[in-house]
């Protein structure tokens, strides 16, 4: 006879425990960007929201913020590093393909041998990483999860391209996942619509490129096509999220989208019927966009100005190169 495999099993909920950011080390400014694209710091504050972005310097990489932004998460989760035993972090922009950015940042915060790994789902990782790390707690398959949004997008940005350019910044945020008594992660709504693949998208091959075919891949986007994708599409995903958290917009003491632009904020809260009350994330103004790293900069920067919101419900949707999304409701620590 067979012997009958013993199974896994974990707690019964999970929540976010702490969050961490680096943000990269300076403030850029339109002004700085405007000339190679022939735009201006009216036009990119009217059309963007953004006044400042973050950049990195030359030395730092996303190994480095992504190091910082985990290792406060922790230290604020009050759990010792020792016990996280799962490091996932979400990037597109780490130019060393091997080894993993998380295997080097959970060495590093000293969460050594914690499985560790990468993934690419560009502007909603970190959302697609949350749903993870809390699927793998309630499974036992981990016990605490260190979730990592991670990026130095100024290394595939070219700064004539005005499609996307004065968009990107640099920064890592993490969030500390671990069990809970009451629900802190609802179910995630998330997708892919690989037929607009192309929509955002580098524009060339590592191949491509050592054999001189291309310059350097850089980010290019078709910004209305994606403007458009976001509103009508989004609204409707972070509704479905509403729905299988089982609550209303009007329960949310947060809202927490992706950082991409400022008018699709803006039309997302009209769409969703935002109450007053509900505070909106608005990172971007002075940090850009930083992909993956995106919601978790707002959620901390956010924690960081209203403490008062701890406790209450955030609706966070992350959307982007793929296309890809998701969206959940948690319960901010
Ligand atoms: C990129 C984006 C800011 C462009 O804004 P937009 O309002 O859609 O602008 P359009 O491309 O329609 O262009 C409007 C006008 O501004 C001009 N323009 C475009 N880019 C410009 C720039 N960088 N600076 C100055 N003018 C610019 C266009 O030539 C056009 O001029 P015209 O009216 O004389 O023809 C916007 O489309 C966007 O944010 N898209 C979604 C981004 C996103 O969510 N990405 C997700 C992946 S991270």
């Amino acid at each position: 006879m067979t012997a009958t495999l013993k199974q896994a099993s974990g707690p019964q909920y999970t929540r976010i425990l702490a969050y961490g950011a680096a943000r990269g080390e300076n403030a850029v400014p339109n002004d700085d960007l405007i000339g190679p694209i022939d735009s201006s710091d009216e036009w990119i504050r009217q059309r963007t929201g953004i006044v400042t972005r973050v950049r990195a310097d030359k030395e730092t990489d996303a190994v480095d913020l992504a190091a910082i932004a985990g290792a406060e998460a922790i230290e604020k989760s009050g759990i010792p590093a020792s016990d996280i035993d799962l490091v996932i972090v979400a990037t597109i922009s780490n130019p060393r393909q091997s080894p993993s950015v998380s295997a080097i940042v959970a060495d590093r915060v000293g969460a050594n041998p914690a499985a560790a790994y990468d993934m690419n789902a560009a502007c909603a990782g970190y959302a697609y990483a949350i749903a993870q790390a809390d699927a793998l707690i309630r499974s036992g398959a981990a016990h605490y999860a260190l979730v990592i949004g991670a990026e130095k997008l100024s290394d595939v940005v070219d700064p004539t391209d005005r499609s996307i350019s004065f968009l990107l910044g640099d920064g890592a945020g993490a969030a500390v996942v671990g069990p809970s008594e009451t629900p802190g992660i609802a179910p995630a709504v998330w997708g892919s619509d690989g037929s607009k693949s192309e929509v955002v998208a580098m524009n060339g091959t590592l191949t491509q490129f050592r054999d001189g075919e291309v310059p350097w891949p850089t980010l290019r986007q078709e910004g209305p096509a994606v403007f458009r994708w976001a509103v009508w599409e989004m609204a409707k995903v972070a509704r479905e999220a509403l729905d299988v958290a089982g609550i209303e917009a009007s329960d949310l003491a947060a809202f927490i989208p992706h950082q991409a632009n400022m008018r699709i904020i803006d039309e997302f809260a009209k769409q969703l019927k935002l109450p007053e009350t509900t505070v909106i994330a608005r990172d971007i103004e002075t940090t850009g966009n930083t992909s993956a790293a995106s919601i978790p900069l707002a959620s901390h920067r956010l924690m960081a100005e209203h403490p008062e919101l701890s406790g209450g419900l955030a609706l966070q949707i992350g959307f982007g190169a793929g296309l890809v999304f998701a969206a959940q409701v948690v319960v901010l620590p």
